[in-house]
Formats: structure tokens, sequence, C-alpha cells
């Protein structure tokens, strides 16, 4: 793995390996010439997208948050914009796709919504790690289109990646059926791991107090996620 060299809050450099999950990150971006990375972080990602050659916008929400990340990124031809999701992008040139990683699911279903103040429709890249399926919900919910679903393993922890676009007018255009949830991960090879996961915290939350129709909901998903990682482990060669 190639290093990355950004500096930390001292201006000392800061070497070390891009996370996996960004690596794929970076790789999945590679057909996309003008990107956004929205809440950059550190701007790790920001980096390697325009170390690819990528013509790279990253944000941050707050003024804190958008002077360190012009910090670490003044090595670069990055351009760095502050505010909340989407707002810098509708004053900047169109991008091909906007990335949102490392955000809980409910910054992201915020920050989608955002997505009418843009006068164009980009791919957007979206990987979190808690709350896939509120994000899954969303999406679908949304008519989105995936055009790409993945799940990556990183020190113990499955992210959710999805790469979407969104109609243009809302309606029944997307690809979305009606299976079931996050079935659109189900070929991959995390899949059983997934599988496992979500079970065994729908499981620990059926040995705490619930509402009775807060049960039923936390069963009925409880047994589909046994009955995924059944047919998952059933399916393997
Ligand atoms: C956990 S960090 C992830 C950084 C980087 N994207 C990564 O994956 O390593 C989440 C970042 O999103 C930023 N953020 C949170 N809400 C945001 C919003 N509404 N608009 C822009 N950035 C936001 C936070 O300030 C924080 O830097």
């Amino acid at each position: 793995m190639i290093a990355l060299c950004a500096l930390n809050g001292r201006g000392r450099p800061i070497t070390r390996p891009l996370e996996h999950r960004l690596e794929v990150l970076s790789n999945l971006c590679a057909p996309y010439a003008r990107i956004a990375d929205v809440g950059a972080g550190q701007g790790r990602l920001s980096r390697r997208l325009a170390q690819n050659g990528a013509i790279v916008c990253a944000t941050e929400r707050t003024r804190h948050g958008v002077i360190e990340l012009q910090h670490y990124l003044k090595d670069t031809a990055i351009s760095v914009r502050q505010g909340d999701g989407l707002g810098p992008l509708v004053s900047f040139p169109a991008v091909d796709a906007v990335v949102m990683a490392g955000m809980g699911s409910v910054v992201i279903q915020h920050i989608l919504e955002q997505r009418h103040q843009l006068s164009y429709q980009p791919r957007f890249v979206i990987q979190v790690v808690q709350g896939r399926i509120a994000v899954h919900r969303y999406l679908r919910n949304a008519m989105a289109r995936v055009h790409d679903a993945h799940l990556i393993r990183e020190r113990g922890r499955i992210y959710a990646t999805w790469i979407v676009t969104f109609p243009v007018t809302s309606g029944p255009t997307g690809d979305w059926d009606s299976r079931g949830l996050l079935q659109e991960f189900c070929a991959d090879p995390l899949w059983p791991s997934l599988c496992g996961h979500e079970a065994e915290i729908r499981q620990n939350r059926l040995d705490r107090p619930l509402s009775e129709s807060e049960r039923r909901r936390v069963q009925q998903e409880f047994q589909y996620w046994q009955h995924q990682l059944h047919w998952a482990i059933l399916d393997k060669p």
C-alpha cells in the first residue's frame, strides 16, 4: 500500500497507509474526473483522489474543520470549501461524483435531501458503518438507482458502500424492487458475515425491555437475518 504524506496539527508529516475502506472508495471513484468529498475530515481520501488525477473539492461543515482541512491539504491543488452538506457545491462547477464517507446515517440522509439544490444529478458514493438499514430504506424510498454496492471489512467492522443516482423527479423510476433488506449486497463475499452480525444485534436487542410492537418488529428482523444467513451458508460452494 502507498503511504500518504499529510501534515498533523503541528505541521509534522503523517505517514500512514490509507485505510482499506478509503482505498476501495478511491478505486470506485476512478471513472470520475471531478469529485466532491463532502465531510472530508483530514482530507485523506481527497488527497488520494487528487493523486489519481481527479479535480477534487473537499468540504467541511464548520470553520474550524475547514481551517484544519486547509492545513492538511495545503500542499495540494484541492479546492477546500466550508458549508453544510451539498451547500458549498451549489456555487462550484458541476462534479461527476459526490463522496460521503464516515458519517452517520442521519447526517447522510440530511445531506442527500439537499440534492434538489443542485441543478444536475451527480453520482453519490456513500459509505456507512452504522445505520446501514436506515440508509438502505432512504435510498429505496427515494427510488435511488443502485449502480454498485459493496461490503468492506476493516478492523472488525463492516462498511456498506453504495454508488447511486436519484431520479430527476420522484416516481417509480428506480431499480428497486420488493426484495428484502440490504439484498443489493447478497452477492458480496461478506454477505454471510453481515447477516450474522445483523442477527446478533437483534438477538441482543431482544434481551432488553421493548414495547410489544418494537419486540414484534425486532423479532421479524431477527428471523429475516437468520434466514438470510442460513441460505447464504447453504449457497456457499
Ligand atoms: C468521521 S469524519 C469522516 C472523514 C472522512 N470522510 C473519512 O471517511 O475518513 C466525518 C466528517 O464529516 C463532517 N461533517 C459532519 N456533518 C457534516 C455536514 N452536514 N456537512 C459537511 N461535513 C460534515 C465532520 O465534521 C467530520 O469531519
